[in-house]
């Protein structure tokens, strides 16, 4: 395991350079979700790949910007699945973006992941690794300091609704304005690194994705974004599940792309979805 967090700090510190030093146009392609691809969002992935490759105990990877999964070292106990460059449209408009990643062991489904880390590029950079707690580091003259372990409140402050608000339910809408009207205060950058980001270090509140009429089954991926994350949030005594109210950890993954709606926040949020979204059930 030490060997894969090392290989993604080297990676970090690449891409971060990456971001300030290289062209951000398109690269003229789209990948399996059908988004067009950033020629950071490319080169982002190969370092990430490059680096991996290294460490023996990497079996297999799978990349959001890559349609199947790579075979690195037949012997290799974990499978990482990564997120090069999430929050890739920010890049243009100078909003910190990140890199997610969620190590496997046996197969691709939330019950197997074993660990997950993000990095976040924004004024500095942070490295947030969730093992057995979820540990926050900052990158000072090229190296990863320790900063804090990360810890949710029971209650928080805010709430990061995604989705196009055309098209969400009826019931998402109420869940959503009930926190408004509570106090709640909006915190939306359209980037989940530093969207989840922020709720985690401020100590709490509530991101979704919803399933929308447009995208029942929501944007998000399982494997590269939405376990990893759920990972973390649990580590730092959060909750995160989906529309059923089922711990998002607890689900499989039939396809490596496969999204799910997801909602991560600290008890008190997570509570108020389960009673919105069963009381859509009930309506
Ligand atoms: P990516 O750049 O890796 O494709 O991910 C973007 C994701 C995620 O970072 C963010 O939370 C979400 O897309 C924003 O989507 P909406 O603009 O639909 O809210
Ligand atoms: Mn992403
Ligand atoms: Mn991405």
């Amino acid at each position: 395991m030490t060997e894969i967090i090392e290989a993604i700090k080297r990676s970090a510190i690449k891409i971060s350079k990456a971001i300030v030093d290289e062209e951000f146009g398109y690269e003229g392609s789209v990948n399996s979700s059908g988004e067009e691809q950033l020629k950071l969002d490319v080169l982002s992935d190969k370092i990430i790949e490059e680096e991996l490759s290294t460490a023996s105990s990497v079996k297999a990877i799978a990349s959001e910007e890559k349609s199947e999964e790579t075979l690195i070292h037949e012997n290799g106990k974990y499978l990482v699945a990564y997120d090069p460059l999430d929050g890739s449209s920010l890049v243009d408009v100078n909003l910190s973006v990140g890199s997610i990643f969620g190590i496997y062991e046996n197969g691709w489904s939330g019950k197997n992941l074993v660990a997950s880390a993000y990095v976040v590029y924004g004024p500095r950079v942070e490295l947030v690794v969730a093992t057995i707690k979820a540990e926050r580091f900052i990158l000072r003259n090229g190296k990863f300091e320790f900063l804090q372990e990360l810890q949710l409140l029971q209650k928080g402050k805010l709430n990061a609704p995604g989705a196009t608000q055309k098209y969400w339910y009826p019931h998402h809408k109420a869940l959503v304005e009930s926190l408004f009207a509570e106090g709640y205060r909006l915190r939306y950058s359209g980037g989940m690194v530093p969207d989840l980001h922020q709720i985690l270090v401020k100590g709490g509140g509530l991101f979704s994705y919803p399933g929308t009429k447009d995208k029942p089954r929501g944007k998000l991926r399982k494997l590269f974004e939405v376990f990893p994350f759920a990972n973390i949030y649990e580590k730092a005594g959060g909750r995160a599940i989906n529309d059923a109210g089922e711990r998002l950890l607890d689900l499989s993954c039939s396809e490596l792309h496969e999204t799910t709606p997801c909602f991560f926040g600290s008890h008190y949020e997570i509570k108020k979805v389960r009673e919105y979204y069963a009381k859509s059930k009930t309506a």
